[in-house]
């Protein structure tokens, strides 16, 4: 990932919680993830997620996720990963998170 200006490191984009809207989304609204809460606001279902094509490739979705999953969890909420860029690439890359994953099983949940 790229240094900022200043040589400073890598740059995380800041995400901003759309909490009208139900996105994560970045400061121009270009890119954002896209939820519906399930089961009285316990479960928060992404269902799609999108990032302009000029700034793929680069993880920005992934911060999105992160944002997501990150709030999920500190709400004691559980993820659906109807998107299939959450289901498909951010948890198989990120397993730790599958921990904050919807289950039918509620042993797993624990
Ligand atoms: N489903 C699952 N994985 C996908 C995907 C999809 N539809 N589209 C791209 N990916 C994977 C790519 O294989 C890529 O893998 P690579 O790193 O090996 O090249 C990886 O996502 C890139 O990750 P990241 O950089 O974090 O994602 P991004 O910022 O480029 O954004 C999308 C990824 C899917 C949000 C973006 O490509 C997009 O907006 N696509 C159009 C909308 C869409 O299909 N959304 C997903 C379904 S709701």
């Amino acid at each position: 990932m790229a240094a900022n200006a200043r040589g400073e490191g890598p740059e995380v984009p800041k995400i901003v919680w759309n909490e009208s809207q139900k996105r994560f989304e970045t400061e121009d609204k270009k890119a954002y993830l896209q939820y519906e809460l399930r089961d009285g606001g316990k479960v928060m279902d992404i269902v799609h997620t999108f990032v302009p094509t000029s700034k793929r490739g680069l993880g920005l979705a992934s911060h999105l996720c992160v944002s997501a999953f990150t709030h999920a969890k500190s709400h004691s909420m559980s993820v659906i990963p109807t998107c299939s860029y959450v289901s498909d690439t951010f948890l198989p890359r990120n397993p730790s998170w599958k921990s904050v994953s919807y289950s039918m099983d509620p042993k797993s949940n624990i």
